[in-house]
């Protein structure tokens, strides 16, 4: 029969095959800050530095892929490549290399929409450095929305507002576009003019939007939104259940 000193010993080294076992099986390896930690494969880069004990206050927003907060750059051992990705979303790699990008302040002119003109001259003027682009798409491959930020630059030089906002509209404002860039642009304060300008000016307006606004203010709906404020939620989930809907 064993002593309890040695039921103890037996014990832990159960725990420590059992734990060995674990990290073999069901962890992998990542560096954070040039510190190894343990996690399991499928957390995202943000919820792996969590794991490993990090509490993360800045660089962290909608957690959705959203917000453009989370913007991160990575190696992988072996591998010179320089990687880019969104913590909120990117999945840990073995042997994945991270650390802190250094907060940079990027360009950002201050304008007021209501009193510009949507021609190339309000981008040359609000931002003189778009005309240094050099091409070179090193933006282009930091993008994690995947996103040619170089093609909307060259139409931002032609002074191609539609194209630039349309070729620039998944951009979350995440900056790393203008982490990389040799010719120290602001691509995404750029891009986000393009599309202010294009939303306010030259935008196709929605001609059935307008008709039914009209409707709405001059009263057509009244009577109806006062019955329907009357009604109790299950008569509502009912009216809304049995609306008329527009054929697929
Ligand atoms: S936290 Fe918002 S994009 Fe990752």
């Amino acid at each position: 029969m064993m002593t309890t000193e040695q039921q103890t010993l037996e014990v832990t080294k159960a725990d420590t095959r059992s734990s060995e076992r674990h990290e073999e099986v069901d962890l992998i390896r990542v560096y954070i800050m040039g510190k190894r930690y343990m996690v399991p494969p499928t957390l995202t880069i943000m919820k792996a530095m969590e794991y490993a004990g990090y509490t993360l206050i800045r660089g962290v927003g909608c957690r959705g892929g959203f917000c453009g907060a989370c913007a991160t750059a990575y190696r992988i051992l072996g591998d010179p490549k320089l990687y880019f990705g969104l913590a909120c979303q990117t999945v840990v790699q073995p042997d994945m290399y991270l650390a802190q990008i250094p907060f940079f302040p990027a360009q950002r002119s201050t304008y007021d929409i209501t009193e510009m003109e949507p021609i190339a001259a309000t981008l040359f003027t609000t931002y003189p450095e778009l005309l240094r682009c050099l091409g070179c798409g090193a933006c282009t491959k930091a993008c994690p929305q995947d996103i040619d930020v170089r093609l909307y630059m060259a139409a931002g030089m032609r002074g191609d507002i539609e194209t630039m906002a349309d070729l620039s509209f998944d951009c979350i404002m995440c900056g790393l576009c203008a982490a990389r860039c040799p010719a120290e642009e602001a691509q995404y304060n750029i891009a986000i003019l393009a599309r202010r300008l294009y939303g306010r000016y030259l935008a196709p307006r929605s001609e059935h939007l307008e008709e039914r606004l009209a409707e709405i203010e001059s009263g057509a709906f009244d009577e109806v939104l006062m019955e329907l404020k009357g009604l109790d939620e299950d008569e509502l989930k009912a009216r809304y259940k049995a609306r008329d809907i527009e054929p697929k």
